[in-house]
């Protein structure tokens, strides 16, 4: 029997990087997918990606993350489909570069509410579902969580939140049997920093310099970070809960020296 046989899964984000990656993943591990983004092209191009990698047919909503009204028809179309969720995948965010001199609060906003207050609600709504299937959740943060980077200020503290969300949650839910963790990437090649203001000059340099700044030499890959949040969410994990798990090359244990 495959590893999430007849699971119902959320992901947020799925249109693309990581969630798209994480969602084919599992979908060919067997799992049943609910794949959310607000590009509905895009989507619909990770719900034939599951189809050709031997997945069951997606169920693709179209939502904003930060539009509330949106963040609780996810649980109610869902439930409609499949009357229970067993993996919710918070994986949606966006990223921006600003200091404290040139940051403002209108960008703080804009990056909290996508990459905190979006998956707060999501998992708030989620919670009672989950708790009755004894499900999971694994939430996308970012080395950026866990380390100092001058220069994405208001991304590195909505980062830093969510794994504090993780760990609290983790142990507020352990005694009902529902285990909450946290992949944490390192760079990971996607549209990310593009989408985040890098031209592809700028892009070019920056992947090329990932060779220092990763331990293991390189950037990662989407496939790298599916396999881990597979991991996580997967009984093979049973005995994890509230942790962090770095999937960033070694860069987390880098000192500069
Ligand atoms: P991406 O830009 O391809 O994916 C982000 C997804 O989130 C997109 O599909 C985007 O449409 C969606 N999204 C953003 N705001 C949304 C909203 N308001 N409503 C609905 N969907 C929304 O980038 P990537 O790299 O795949 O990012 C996925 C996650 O991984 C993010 O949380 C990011 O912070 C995290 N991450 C990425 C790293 C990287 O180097 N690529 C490194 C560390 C963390």
């Amino acid at each position: 029997m495959s590893v999430f046989e007849g699971k119902v899964i959320i992901v947020t984000g799925a249109s693309s990087g990581i969630g798209a990656g994480a969602a084919v993943h599992l979908a060919s591990l067997g799992g049943l997918l609910v794949i959310v983004g607000r590009n509905v092209e895009k989507l619909k191009e990770t719900a034939d990606g599951i189809l050709a990698a031997g997945g069951a047919p997606a169920l693709q909503l179209q939502a904003d993350m930060t539009k509330e009204a949106d963040v609780e028809k996810i649980i109610a179309a869902t439930l409609e489909k499949h009357g229970c969720i067993d993996v919710l995948v918070n994986n949606a965010g966006i990223l921006e570069t600003g200091s404290i001199e040139n940051t403002s609060l209108a960008q703080f906003d804009r990056l909290m509410n996508t990459n905190v207050r979006a998956m707060y609600q999501l998992t708030m709504l989620a919670t009672p579902e989950l708790i009755k299937t004894k499900g999971t959740i694994v939430n996308v943060s970012s080395v950026c969580g866990v380390r100092a980077f001058p220069g994405v200020l208001a991304y590195n503290v909505s980062k830093a939140a969510v794994d504090q969300f993780t760990a609290c949650v983790a142990l507020e839910l352990a005694p009902k049997g529902v285990r909450v963790n946290a992949v944490n990437p390192g760079v990971i090649i996607t549209e990310i920093h593009k989408r985040g203001g890098m031209d592809e000059e700028t892009y070019a340099k920056f992947l090329e310099h990932c060779k220092v700044t990763h331990a293991l030499g390189r950037p990662g890959q989407v496939k790298e970070v599916a396999a881990a949040i597979a991991f996580l969410a997967s009984d093979a994990a049973s005995f994890t809960t509230g942790i962090s798990l770095p999937v960033d090359g070694g860069r987390h244990a880098m000192c500069p020296r």
